[in-house]
């Protein structure tokens, strides 16, 4: 907010160092804590310190700070007395500058802007910087449970949050389509069920045969070596069974498809494994060539010894890169598929959303891609996040079948949150109710998955997820059918004046101080890949805005003030819309 104002001051001070010679070309804001005004301000002591240095003369930095201050506040006048435009008090205080805005003039300012952006309010301008971010990188022939669930969420956030604060953003899948798991799979389906089709929940019928599949790899001694067996006729691409592997690939693709659409989340590149199984095993053997990695075949595996490569000791241990059978691993594949990822999209940076667990993992395969000579290494990122637990402990392995699939989670949440929407409103239509009852349940369980730091385990429950009273989606949504109920009772329309130029109360001052801090929020949010950031922020403006609904009257005060509410509740909506827009949550119209 106030970016050009800022800037003109910036550029003075910037001048006014170039006349110091001293090098300095931006200079680091801060706001002011709001006390009756709006203002920015900024210290000197690290321009007293490297004038000191530069000249060698050491002085008292603190003192020469000070007058740095004094003279600076003067430099920001006009030449006929009157100070920058935006401005309405500067001031020198112990070393540091403070600039402050009109109180007036800034709330209209920032109701202004957003009404003038609308769903652009808070997007910064475009920074040339391009990211990958990979996410979801669900597995063929397995389910798609709540496990994978924050992973999906949280990654499509990070990209919303990316692209809003002026990031090129590329949203990348990694399918897991072959593997260990789909040969179990395989061998399950032909060895028990040769010949037989799903009915009409082919996804369901998938992922109940792997849990199957996987059950009887662990209770039958014969299986191992039978899907050895068969792994090795995939090495060898027998055609019978590629066959069977797109098709059944393609059942679960289509419903992983389904799954994204539900959720809303989109892709603009999809990797599978299959696509880099064959270039990793020549990349082994290159790595070999290159004394990287270490041939311990045939009664060991390939193997990258990181520590002993890296002079470490127990940091990188030792990374598996080939089977001693010659089967590719997950390692053997993520070395190609970062190459490709660069290669085909110029990247500043990759973004790799994957579980806490595979934390050491990743930190090996980046280590052997800078060990390989790939200078892009250092630009790639875990994006670590823990695991969700359900209520009544139930974990979520695809092993045991207490899977809870997602599908069952949506409706349980939707059939939830129809029960309270009922009550709230029982004179809605059916219809709408559903339609609420859906983005509500959405809502709740992607709150609740964002709004805890990723690095903490959530205890996914009911209660709190599908609360109206605290912090929680639903609290969120509700506050912005009130903004809206208020707007409707106006006849939609916002006035197209309306200047806050009385006094305004305390609740409309930190409603307009949380609204102009949306841009910076997202901007922090986006240098540390914290969707948590902006899930607080939506609700402390909820918060803000429930406070000014309870303490200002809007549609009964006297004109002018009226307007200027109307324009202000209007403005408090689309902030709130457009926050939880970015966590990947819509807003229903009424509720
Ligand atoms: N599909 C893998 C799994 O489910 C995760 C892949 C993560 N991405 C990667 N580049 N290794 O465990």
């Amino acid at each position: 907010m106030f970016l050009s104002e800022q800037s003109a001051a910036e550029q003075r001070i910037i001048d006014y160092f170039k006349k110091l010679n001293l090098p300095i070309d931006s200079v680091q804001w801060n706001w002011i804590p709001f006390s009756g005004q709006w203002g920015i301000s900024t210290s000197f002591f690290q321009a007293a310190a490297l004038e000191a240095r530069q000249k060698g003369t050491g002085g008292n930095v603190g003192q020469r700070a000070n007058e740095m201050a004094a003279e600076v506040a003067k430099e920001m006048f006009e030449s006929d007395g009157s100070l920058l435009i935006g401005f309405e008090k500067v001031e020198a205080v112990k070393a540091y500058l403070n600039l402050y805005f009109s109180t007036s003039s800034y709330a209209n300012r920032v109701v202004d802007t957003v009404l003038a952006e609308k769903e652009q309010f808070g997007r910064s301008p475009r920074n040339h910087q391009r990211v990958m971010v990979e996410f979801s990188q669900p597995n063929t022939h397995k389910a798609f449970h709540v496990g994978h669930l924050r992973n999906v969420i949280l990654g499509n956030s990070v990209c919303n949050i990316l692209d809003s604060a002026g990031y090129d953003v590329i949203r990348a899948n990694y399918i897991g389509d072959i593997g260990l798991h789909v040969i179990k799979w395989l061998w399950n389906y032909l060895t028990y069920h040769k010949g037989e089709e799903p009915g009409e929940d082919r996804y369901r019928w998938m992922t109940d045969l792997y849990t199957e599949a996987d059950r009887r790899y662990n209770d039958d001694p014969e299986a191992e070596p039978q899907v050895r067996a068969l792994f090795a006729r995939w090495d060898a691409r027998d055609p019978e069974l590629v066959k069977l592997w797109e098709q059944t690939r393609q059942w679960s693709l289509e419903g992983f498809d389904q799954i994204y659409k539900t959720l809303g989340v989109p892709f603009d590149h999809y990797y599978y494994e299959s696509e880099v199984e064959e270039s990793g095993k020549v990349y082994v053997e290159e790595m070999i060539k290159k004394g990287i990695a270490r041939d311990e075949r045939p009664d060991g595996a390939v193997i990258v010894p990181l520590d002993e490569l890296a002079g470490t000791k127990e940091k990188y241990r030792v990374l598996v890169i080939l089977r001693s059978d010659g089967t590719s691993l997950y390692s053997t594949k993520d070395l190609p598929l970062a190459v490709k990822k660069f290669e085909m999209f110029h990247l500043d940076k990759s973004v790799y959303v994957i579980d806490v667990r595979q934390s050491l993992y990743m930190q090996q395969i980046y280590k052997t891609l800078e060990l390989m000579g790939y200078d892009f290494a250092k630009k790639c990122y875990h994006l670590a996040y823990e695991i969700v637990n359900l209520p009544g402990n139930v974990t979520m392995s695809s092993r045991d079948g207490t899977v809870v699939l997602l599908e069952d989670l949506i409706n349980e949440a939707t059939s939830r949150a129809l029960q309270i929407v009922k009550e709230k409103n029982p004179d809605l239509s059916p219809k709408d109710q559903e339609t609420v009852a859906r983005m509500v349940a959405l809502g709740g369980i992607k709150y609740s998955m964002l709004s805890r730091d990723n690095t903490k385990i959530v205890t996914f429950d009911w209660e709190t997820a599908l609360t109206f009273e605290g912090q929680a989606a639903p609290y969120i949504q509700y506050a912005f059918v009130r903004a809206n109920s208020i707007l409707r009772k106006a006849g939609q329309q916002i006035p197209a004046e309306g200047k806050g130029d009385f006094e305004l109360s305390p609740q409309e001052v930190q409603l307009i101080d949380l609204i102009s801090r949306f841009s910076n929020e997202v901007t922090r949010a986006a240098a540390e890949y914290k969707p948590m950031m902006v899930a607080n922020y939506a609700f402390s403006l909820a918060q803000a805005f429930n406070d000014f609904y309870n303490v200002c009257p809007v549609l009964t005060a006297e004109t002018p003030v009226r307007d200027f509410r109307l324009r202000l509740t209007a403005a408090a909506r689309q902030a709130i819309s457009n926050s939880l827009s970015l966590l990947g949550i819509d807003c229903p119209e009424v509720m």
